[in-house]
């Protein structure tokens, strides 16, 4: 009796609310972990206001429509220098809000049914302040741009502990490691829902045991790389480090982690671009405290002209550019978009066009290879992203091209450059150690293209003694005036010249 009185009481109180109230959509993760997107409304007659948190994503309502009890929210986030929108559809439905939105105009519309939560419950976490700059010392590792391979472009959320050691393996017996692919880098996804009751990290189902897992990773001779985000939550939104910097880097340590993935994602929506450096740093300093070795990989996606302060905040590698695809457009608009920033790179610190995607069925053999000289020629990552443990011959035979391969890892660490161009060809030379110079003519176009270029136009002055081709590995006559030749398209010719 007093119990029906009172259930009688809380859907009365709930009704009258109205839309008003702090409502949860809960996602399994099916890794133990749960997406959870917040919708903390209010409603004042026909009028809608609050926020929605979705994933690395913290937006303040600042438009509604509609009503009574259906309404379309416009949600709207600063995002560095421009604004993020995103429409909602919500419908009170009884007691549940039902929830509709598409991550942008053309992607398809997701349904999903949110429920009373707690007031409070998934309330955005408040500002911590950023620390005064100072120079992080170089932590003296990846003297050479890091190779290893990384978990998201193939396998995205769908990356395990059953998976990492099928790729050490692979990396390991199939000349990978011998050619010199070293990193075996976990990427978004691996983290559980909550930390510890210390406020640890823990890793979610898919890794049961984290140090057992880079013990064998370390067998094989291999490094074991992890990811997080310096926001409170990761791209994917999983657990960032926001607030945890030094304990983090601490149990990365404790695993026996080589190699540190930190993208940007959360953090967007509490600090400003130009705040970043600062917010670097902050692992920077963690990581150099860790007592152990751990490569730093900035991934900010090239904002704030990180490539002036990378070197300055620790990081080894940063991301110049948003997401490679696995399409030869995408591709080729990041890789040869790479020249004006040169001279950025250097040993210990290298500009990072993003992981490959060598192999992923996305492009041919033809312009897998063109990936490859681009990215070698860029002083770039070699970090492959395709499934190491069944993979074309062809591909193979890529990815370890160690004439091309030995250039990319050049002890000088001198980018390359764009010399040469003409309609859709174009020449990149770059300096290595010794004198000598790799020299690759790329044809852009679809079509065979006949390149003729003089080595003066080349800034090479002198016709070389030799020249290598370095897919077809064999010498090559080299003519006194200069290279001619047929490039297929979409295709490379790369080669080694000495004097
Ligand atoms: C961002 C990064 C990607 C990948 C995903 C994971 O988009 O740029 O490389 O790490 O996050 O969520």
């Amino acid at each position: 009796m007093k119990r029906a009185f009172l259930l009688f009481l809380i859907a009365g109180s709930a009704a009258a609310a109205g839309i008003t109230g702090n409502w949860v959509v809960t996602q399994d993760m099916h890794d133990g972990a749960m997406r959870r997107t917040y919708l903390d409304l209010k409603q004042d007659g026909a009028q809608i206001t609050g926020h929605i948190r979705a994933t690395q994503f913290y937006y303040t309502i600042s438009g509604s429509t509609g009503g009574p009890d259906s309404f379309t929210l416009i949600a709207s986030m600063m995002d560095g220098n421009n604004e993020r929108k995103v429409t909602y559809e919500v419908r009170l439905q009884g007691d549940e809000l039902h929830v509709s939105t598409r991550r942008n105009a053309t992607a398809p519309v997701t349904e999903s049914i949110a429920h009373r939560a707690p007031a409070g419950e998934g309330a955005y976490p408040k500002r911590i302040d950023i620390p005064a700059l100072h120079k992080v010392e170089w932590n003296g590792l990846a003297k050479t741009p890091p190779m290893g391979w990384n978990s998201w472009n193939k396998f995205a959320g769908r990356v395990d502990d059953a998976g990492v050691r099928a790729m050490a393996d692979a990396m390991a017996s199939n000349g990978m490691k011998d050619a010199g692919y070293q990193y075996i880098n976990i990427d978004d996804t691996w983290q559980a829902e909550m930390r510890d009751a210390e406020g640890r990290i823990q890793a979610n189902r898919k890794f049961p045991d984290m140090k057992a897992l880079a013990d064998y990773v370390h067998g094989k001779g291999l490094k074991l790389g992890i990811y997080s985000s310096p926001g409170p939550n990761t791209c994917a939104g999983y657990e960032g480090s926001y607030g945890h910097e030094e304990q983090d880097a601490r149990t990365y340590a404790t695993w026996g982690i080589d190699y540190l993935k930190y993208d940007w994602c959360g953090a967007r929506n509490i600090y400003r671009d130009d705040e970043m450096q600062a917010v670097y740093q902050k692992m920077g300093d963690a990581l150099a405290k860790s007592g152990r070795a751990i490569v730093f990989s900035l991934c900010q996606y090239g904002r704030d002209e990180v490539w002036k302060w990378g070197p300055d905040v620790g990081g080894n590698l940063w991301r110049t550019t948003g997401d490679i695809r696995d399409t030869w457009d995408s591709m080729s608009k990041i890789g040869f978009d790479q020249d004006r920033l040169a001279s950025w790179a250097g040993p210990g610190h290298w500009n990072d066009p993003d992981m490959l995607e060598i192999g992923n069925g996305g492009m041919t053999d033809t312009e897998d290879r063109t990936h490859m000289s681009l990215w070698a020629m860029l002083a770039a990552p070699l970090l492959a992203g395709n499934d190491l443990s069944s993979m074309p011959k062809p591909t193979l035979e890529i990815l370890t091209n160690r004439d091309v391969i030995a250039v990319d890892q050049d002890a000088l660490g001198k980018q390359g450059r764009r010399i040469w161009q003409s309609g859709d060809t174009e020449v990149w030379v770059r300096d290595l150690s010794g004198g000598a110079q790799a020299v690759a003519i790329f044809n852009r176009g679809a079509r065979d293209a006949n390149v003729t270029v003089s080595w003066k136009d080349l800034g090479i002055n002198k016709a070389p003694k030799n020249a290598r081709d370095l897919w077809l590995h064999r010498d090559i006559p080299v003519a006194k005036e200069g290279f001619s030749g047929n490039v297929s398209g979409h295709g490379t010719v790369m080669l080694r010249v000495s004097r």
